[in-house]
């Protein structure tokens, strides 16, 4: 099997990389580890920023976005027991939408498959070579066979744990890495959501993240353990501290209800340098991790491919080289920027050390200060 684009992971990355070669007339092929319907299920991201959702929908496979989105002008960050909203419709003229990243999957599988598209779910046994040639391989067993497939060029968007980045020989990468004394337990709940917007919640007893997905689904985070054990948490636990971390003035209060989901996830900082190595270019988790206060990583992932498909596109109509060879660049300069301000609002929100008293008085007058600056408008006051 031959191919121009051979692309590892049918994630947001994979997808939309392969979904803008086609409409740029580029082939490709996609290869997965999981199933189909793993990948549509999976709870993951939940906010899609201005230009995520302007592409999906400019590319035309925002009409689910559009009617299930829930756009929200901003965001509340709540400290010292108060509710603060921050407009970024009025800051900046630009909104975010509230969309499960299983359904960006789901949106983009559909149209990759409507369209004739080839994504191989279920593969395994994945492995590459041939990366400094003009026809890399990726080999594989799909069905019960051994396959093989070469490629003008190979996208890596299998992940922070693919097998892509790790193939490399030692010392092709640089790595940048910071690891977070926490995680963040999630939980999915079958509860209409008590407030309109998102509250990122500051708390002596640690972070919590009020979000949702649907005018019926509630989506929470509380600050834990890197390596909690979730068998401590029972669901009268997860509300309690729910409740105590989400506790504005006013009559509103966290509603509970059947937990649908839970899950632990690690809180780290992971980059690369540089994003190609010969004929395979890296793509989104698989060059780069933020921790997720700052709701970079899908956007950032989209972004990528985005760039790559440009440059893409430009070699196969014009046989220009030059944007390939900047993908790299042009990628970690926005990299290192989401890197920079989902490192800030990680360490802005979470207890890092229960015992650090300065180090908390040192984020509520951080907040406030940046409270003043923003000029946010208080909320229900
Ligand atoms: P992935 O989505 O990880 O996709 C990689 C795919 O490759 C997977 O489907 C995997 O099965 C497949 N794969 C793995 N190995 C192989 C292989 N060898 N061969 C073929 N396929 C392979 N980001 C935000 O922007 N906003 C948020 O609000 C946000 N919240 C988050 C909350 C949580 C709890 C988590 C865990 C993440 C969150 N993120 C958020 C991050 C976001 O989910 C990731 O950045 C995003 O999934 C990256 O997309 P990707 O396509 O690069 O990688
Ligand atoms: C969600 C996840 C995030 O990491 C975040 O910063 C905001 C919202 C969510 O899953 O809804």
């Amino acid at each position: 099997m031959h191919t121009q684009v051979a692309i590892l992971g049918a994630g947001p990355a994979g997808l939309v990389l392969s979904h803008l070669l086609s409409l740029h007339r580029v082939e490709s092929i996609v290869l997965e580890t999981k199933s189909r319907a793993y990948v549509e299920s999976r709870i993951r991201a939940g906010v899609l920023e201005h230009g995520t959702a302007q592409l999906l929908c400019e590319t035309g496979v925002g009409e689910r976005l559009k009617n299930q989105g829930m756009r929200h002008e901003g965001i509340n960050l709540g400290f010292s027991g108060v509710l603060h909203h921050i407009n970024f419709a009025q800051l900046t003229g630009k909104a975010i939408t509230v969309y499960g990243q299983h359904e960006v999957v789901k949106d983009l599988i559909a149209a990759r498959t409507s369209s004739g598209g080839q994504i191989l779910f279920e593969v395994a046994d994945v492995s590459i070579d041939a990366l400094s040639t003009n026809r890399p391989r990726v080999r594989f067993r799909h069905q019960g066979e051994n396959r093989e497939l070469t490629s003008d060029w190979l996208a890596g968007c299998d992940g922070s744990h693919g097998v892509s980045r790790t193939s490399l020989p030692p010392g092709a990468l640089r790595i940048f890495e910071k690891t977070y004394p926490f995680g963040w337990l999630g939980i999915l709940a079958e509860a209409a959501p008590s407030w309109e917007e998102l509250i990122y919640s500051h708390h002596e007893d640690g972070f919590a993240l009020f979000s949702m997905r649907s005018p019926s689904i509630t989506r929470l985070y509380l600050q834990c353990k890197p390596d909690e054990d979730l068998t401590k948490w029972t669901d009268e636990r997860i509300w309690e501290n729910l409740e105590r971390r989400l506790s504005f003035p006013g009559d509103k209060k966290v509603r509970q209800g059947r937990i649908l989901q839970k899950g632990v996830t690690a809180m780290r900082s992971f980059a690369v340098e540089p994003m190609q190595y010969g004929r395979l270019f890296l793509v989104g988790d698989a060059a780069h991790v933020v921790p997720a206060t700052g709701a970079k990583g899908m956007n950032l992932a989209v972004s990528d491919a985005w760039c790559l498909s440009r440059a893409l596109d430009n070699f196969y109509s014009e046989g220009r080289t030059d944007l390939l060879e900047s993908y790299s660049e042009r990628c970690l300069r926005r990299v290192w920027k989401a890197q920079r301000f989902s490192w800030w609002m990680t360490s802005l929100l979470h207890r890092f050390d229960v015992n650090d008293a300065f180090e908390l008085r040192r984020q509520l007058a951080e907040l406030d200060y940046l409270g003043r600056k923003l000029c946010w408008s208080f909320l229900g006051g």
